[in-house]
């Protein structure tokens, strides 16, 4: 059975006697509603650390006014049954009473371009509430390493950059996407699709895949691997909010004939859920 802790002294009192027994500790931050996403970080942490601490906070910091913070799932039984079915250790359910008692953090990490591009355009505020509760869950923990999923790209890119500005000494891991059988990624909003959008939904990465296709034919103009996706999404019926065609670790536009790594993001409304997925060219 996993511990649980739910206030931050208890839970890095914990961590640090997993230190003091020499054992690494792995950490998957989460919000909870977990899926089999999550549980390939999980997977992943047993690797790299003998003790893995998943956390399960929905971050207030990180929801804009109009966004789901109220109707986010959680769904904290289920969740723990599967941690226990993957072995993991500890967990850490804090309330936002224990992670922020003096209210809203007036400390924030601030990210500077990396979080006004991409999501950062219609997220104002999201990557620096992300920023600032990972930097406090790195604190409270103490992590040797910790496990982010390749799906939320922009995140880990932020992650990174966070670690190596401040000095965290956390090794980040990026994880693969983890998808539906039809090439949907996993995720906790998905369940705010109807069955119907649940397939068009699916139309994301197919328009990913068509990307990654003519990339491997040779074509190398960004624009026309931008319009070839914008145009795969609109055909099923999908408006993106975003298709960028962008440098994988520093979120900045590809030049016009595309060398080396490339990033192809999109963002999209599908019934009543905002979706991200992304997909890496020229990876070999
Ligand atoms: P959440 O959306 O719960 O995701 C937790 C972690 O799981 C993230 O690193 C995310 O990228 C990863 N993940 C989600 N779906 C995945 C999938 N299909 N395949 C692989 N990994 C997947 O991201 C957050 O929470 C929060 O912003 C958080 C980092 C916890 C800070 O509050």
């Amino acid at each position: 059975m996993a511990q649980i802790f739910t206030t931050p002294s208890s839970m890095r009192q914990w961590a640090r006697q997993q230190h003091g027994q020499k054992r690494r500790v792995g950490l998957v931050p989460t919000m909870g509603a977990l899926h089999l996403g999550h549980m390939a970080l999980v997977r992943e942490a047993q690797r790299h650390a003998e003790r893995v601490v998943v956390s399960i906070f929905v971050n207030p910091l990180q929801f804009g006014p109009q966004e789901d913070l109220a109707r986010y799932p959680q769904t904290p039984e289920d969740d723990l049954k599967l941690l226990d079915e993957f072995g993991v250790d500890a967990v850490f359910m804090p309330s936002v009473e224990e992670m922020y008692p003096l209210g809203p953090s007036l400390t924030r990490v601030s990210l500077e371009r990396l979080a006004s591009v991409l999501c950062g355009k219609s997220r104002p505020g999201h990557f620096q509430g992300v920023a600032t509760v990972v930097a406090k869950l790195f604190h409270i923990v103490e992590p040797d390493t910790a496990l982010f999923g390749q799906k939320d790209w922009q995140q880990l890119v932020i992650i990174r950059r966070l670690v190596a500005d401040l000095n965290f000494p956390v090794e980040i891991i990026g994880v693969p996407t983890v998808r539906e059988a039809n090439g949907l990624a996993i995720s906790s909003r998905n369940r705010y699709l109807s069955p119907a959008d649940t397939s068009r939904a699916a139309s994301l990465y197919r328009a990913l895949r068509g990307a990654l296709a003519a990339y491997q034919s040779g074509t190398r103009g960004r624009e026309e691997i931008r319009r070839q996706v914008a145009d795969s999404l609109s055909l099923s019926g999908i408006e993106a909010e975003y298709v960028e065609v962008v440098d994988p670790r520093t979120l900045e536009p590809s030049p016009e004939m595309l060398s080396g790594q490339t990033l192809v993001a999109v963002a999209a409304r599908v019934g009543k859920a905002r979706l991200i997925d992304n997909i890496l060219l020229g990876q070999d």
